[in-house]
């Protein structure tokens, strides 16, 4: 592991307890604390019920971390004075602009020459957060998906005039502890995964306004088929596999039902090349450097396991 240690996290609501979790579980030194005294009281028990809980589900642990209890990794602080010794602070306060930037404003000033703030925002953008700000630089962004220890992704960003230094520090430890950065390279409402989703969630309303689908069938639509497959295939190399000449033909049908009728030019200008996808050697994605099989292969196995769990635990038996 890289040491960018301790970390200071500011916030014990649920994605504040579960970043310490997943951190002390990749055997990282933890601090936390909260603002709200009742919430920071019960933070252990919460902490120590969420692992209780991965325990139950055969949680696949870190390989080569300490064998030691990695609620003890974890320390509960009454404020924030100890942040001034952390190389890296998360901050999960609530989504609220002004309160983010009241904290900065008391927080910045005792932190450490190299230390990166990082906030968990899932909306705000950094250069609203960092008016005002002494130091603005090291604020950078690190988004990470609830729940933390079941969630490999952190999305990670600078934005405008933040350190690329310190993210790519930042970047460096998260991935030798396993987690998955992957970097918003330029400044995005909604970053990536929220982009995504909620194009989905849109056309998916609009479905049901439309008098298409209920919502169940909707949400079973994409549990039962393509949904599975995004477990290990990303939208590019789905369509790579699917063959891009194909996909293209469906955007040209499809489009006039989206409105805007403005084809993807990526998409037109690589089948024009002859970049058809995985067959071709190369469609979104270069597949000479990838091995196809091996993707399959995994691609096969993720979607074998949901047959079993739907075997195990039929839908119905999940609802009720
Ligand atoms: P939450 O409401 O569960 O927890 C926020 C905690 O911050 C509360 O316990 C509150 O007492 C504490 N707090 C507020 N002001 C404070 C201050 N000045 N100093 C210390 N503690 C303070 O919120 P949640 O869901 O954990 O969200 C935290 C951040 O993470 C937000 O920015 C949110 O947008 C982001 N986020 C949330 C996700 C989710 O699924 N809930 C997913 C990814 C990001």
């Amino acid at each position: 592991m890289l040491s960018i240690e301790p970390i200071f996290i500011i916030g014990a609501g649920l994605m504040g307890k579960g970043i310490a979790l997943d951190l002390a579980l990749r055997g990282c030194h933890v601090m936390i604390t909260d603002d709200d005294k009742e919430v920071l009281t019960h933070a252990s028990r919460h902490i120590a019920e969420l692992f209780h809980s991965l325990e139950e589900l055969d949680y696949p642990f870190p390989e080569g971390v300490s064998d030691a209890d990695p609620i003890e990794r974890i320390s509960i602080k009454d404020d924030c004075r100890e942040a001034a010794r952390a190389d890296l602070v998360i901050e999960a306060i609530s989504e609220d602009l002004e309160a983010k930037q009241r904290l900065y404003a008391r927080l910045v000033p005792t932190l450490k020459p190299g230390a990166v703030l990082a906030t968990n925002t899932s909306s705000l953008a950094l250069e609203e957060l960092r008016k005002g700000l002494r130091r603005p630089k090291i604020l950078l962004g690190t988004h990470f998906f609830n729940p933390p220890p079941l969630m490999p992704l952190v999305e990670t960003f600078a934005g405008e005039g933040g350190d690329p230094a310190r993210l790519a520090r930042v970047n460096d430890f998260l991935r030798s502890i396993g987690k998955e950065p992957v970097e918003v390279r330029r400044p995005l409402r909604g970053l990536i995964a929220n982009r995504l989703q909620f194009a989905l969630l849109r056309e998916a309303i609009a479905l049901v306004e439309a008098g298409v689908a209920g919502p169940e069938d909707v949400d079973r639509v994409v549990r039962f088929s393509f949904g599975r497959r995004l477990a290990a295939l990303g939208p590019f190399a789905n369509a790579d596999l699917g063959g891009l000449h194909t996909y293209l033909r469906i955007f040209r049908y499809l489009l006039p039902a989206w409105g805007d009728g403005k084809e993807p030019e990526l998409l037109t200008r690589l089948v024009a090349n002859g970049h058809l996808g995985a067959a071709s050697g190369r469609g979104f994605l270069n597949w000479r450097q990838k091995n196809l099989e091996d993707l399959t292969r995994r691609r096969d196995g993720i979607l074998a396991d949901l047959l079993r769990r739907d075997q195990e635990r039929p839908m119905e038996k999940e609802c009720s």
